[in-house]
């Protein structure tokens, strides 16, 4: 298994794994119906018998890590357990079988549960309206910062100059400013205080006429809740600029307070993290974007709208619109089982379901604060970080280190190295999924990995020693990628 050769080199001359019909038509006759260049005669494939294919890649898959076979603590990315139940409802044939070309009276069911998430998503959230098109937190951000760029463009006057900067924290999440370059706008990044809050005094002198708006998440990214956010909300809404809220942390806060209530004008929450659907390699997600009453008429279109004779989607009477920001409805199979899992958990769920992610996180913030650095010693929110500072400072032991000895005890590594106002971070997020057998467990590694740097730190530096890829060349795995086989090339 530490060994599994390529299936290029497992291959013998003529091993049958599958055994196709004889062709019952002319070859020449479907030759003249492809490309010349496609033809070949010889295709280099590998041959196999049925049963060591199975194996072959049953034996990869047992390589991978989920958070269905272990604790996946991975800071900011909210790896909770989804309960199947929700895979179920979205796998039933009334849902896959649609077509979104299929006519309106054809798919009356779907459009209302896409409309009744919107409105259970304002419930919860606070906002007016919103759009599920976007496909990722990150989509989100850029719908939104759309919607900020057409309200500010739509109030201008003659000659006036235009709002070019939006205002990110230091500890915000790498895709806020990435999404503001994208839609043209300068970020202007204001530092944090000695308690992890927005510096208030920084952020005074930076806002004015230019200020587009501000994003923050809260929950931030150090897993503190912003203390003062209301102060933030005034200064921005004082310079005429707008308040983004970046919700992928709501896993904090559902039913517990609501971001329109504190101020925000917009919003996007990740249903792959907070309305547990899976999260993971990219996707699918989906990032639904809330909105007030400001930036209602700035929405994607097409809207979901009941008319006399059923529910339809229009493009009508939405001259302000941004226009589509994905094709259809968005990725409409993780709503569903973000729907489910809201009807399921209710109202007293979801505050429960929050309850419990910070209650998890800083039960193991009190048990690992004496073993690790913790910088912001003060109540956190579904997540902590606390960094490999002393490690690093008396034996040499990095984060990447403790990171990656963690594989050798089955386990996968928190975030490391963000956000990027902790040195040596390592950002461990729970989630409310879990027991507290296993964040006992959890925790007792990361003690003995502790106490592991002080007794033998090569033990440390050298992990992992268990894994069937043992330790990388980190610059080289990401810049020279070989991932494609080629003949001669094993
Ligand atoms: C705080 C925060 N903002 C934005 C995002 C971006 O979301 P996505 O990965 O869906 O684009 C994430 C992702 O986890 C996040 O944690």
């Amino acid at each position: 298994m530490a060994d599994e050769p390529l299936i290029f080199e497992k291959s013998k001359p003529d091993r049958v794994g599958f055994s196709l019909p004889e062709l019952d038509i002319p070859f020449e006759d479907i030759a003249k119906l492809l490309p010349s260049d496609l033809i070949r005669q010889e295709l280099n494939l590998p041959e196999l018998a049925e049963v060591d294919i199975v194996r072959h890649f049953t034996n990869l898959s047992r390589r991978n890590f989920g958070v269905d076979n272990g604790f996946y603590p991975l800071g900011s990315c909210t790896m909770k357990y989804n309960p199947k139940v929700n895979e179920e409802i979205a796998s039933l044939e009334g849902f896959t079988h649609i077509h979104p070309f299929q006519s309106e009276k054809d798919i009356q069911g779907i459009l209302e549960l896409l409309h009744n998430f919107e409105q259970y998503l304002c419930s919860v959230f606070g906002f007016k309206a919103f759009t599920l098109q976007p496909a990722a937190g990150a989509h989100g951000e850029l719908t939104a910062l759309l919607m900020i760029k057409a309200y500010h463009n739509s109030r201008r006057e003659g000659s006036q100059p235009s709002r070019t900067k939006i205002i990110v924290p230091d500890s915000s999440h790498g895709t806020n400013p990435a999404s503001v370059s994208l839609v043209g706008y300068q970020t202007v990044v204001v530092k944090s205080d000695s308690h992890g809050n927005i510096d208030i005094e920084a952020l005074a002198k930076v806002v004015g006429g230019d200020t587009a708006g501000l994003m923050i998440t809260n929950p931030n990214t150090l897993g503190l809740f912003d203390e003062h956010i209301l102060k933030v909300a005034e200064i921005i809404h004082g310079v005429g600029g707008l308040l983004y809220y970046d919700g992928a942390n709501a896993n904090a806060t559902l039913g517990l307070c609501r971001p329109a209530d504190l101020g925000f004008d917009v919003a996007h929450f990740n249903l792959h993290k907070t309305f547990a659907t899976p999260h993971g390699c990219g996707g699918p997600g989906a990032g639904p974007v809330g909105v007030n009453e400001k930036l209602k008429p700035f929405l994607p279109i097409p809207r979901i709208i009941k008319r006399d004779e059923g529910w339809g989607m229009s493009c009508e009477g939405y001259p302000k619109s941004i226009g589509k920001v994905h094709s259809f409805y968005g990725n409409i199979n993780v709503i569903i089982k973000a729907y489910a899992y809201l009807l399921s958990l209710g109202a007293k769920g979801l505050r429960e379901a929050s309850e419990n992610a910070v209650l998890n996180a800083n039960y193991m913030m009190k048990r690992l604060k004496d073993y690790y650095y913790l910088k912001y010693d003060r109540t956190c929110q579904h997540e902590f970080v606390i960094s490999a500072k002393w490690q690093k400072e008396k034996y040499g032991v990095k984060a990447l280190d403790i990171a990656k000895r963690l594989l050798d005890y089955g386990y996968h590594p928190p975030t490391i190295y963000f956000p990027l106002i902790v040195e040596e971070a390592l950002m461990i997020e729970p989630t409310e999924t879990e027991s507290k057998e296993t964040l006992d467990k959890f925790c007792d590694v990361m003690i003995a990995i502790a106490k592991e740097c002080e007794t033998n730190p090569e033990l440390v530096k050298s992990a992992p020693q268990t894994t069937p890829v043992k330790r990388l060349d980190e610059a080289k795995a990401a810049r020279e990628l070989n991932l494609k086989w080629a003949p001669g090339n094993s």
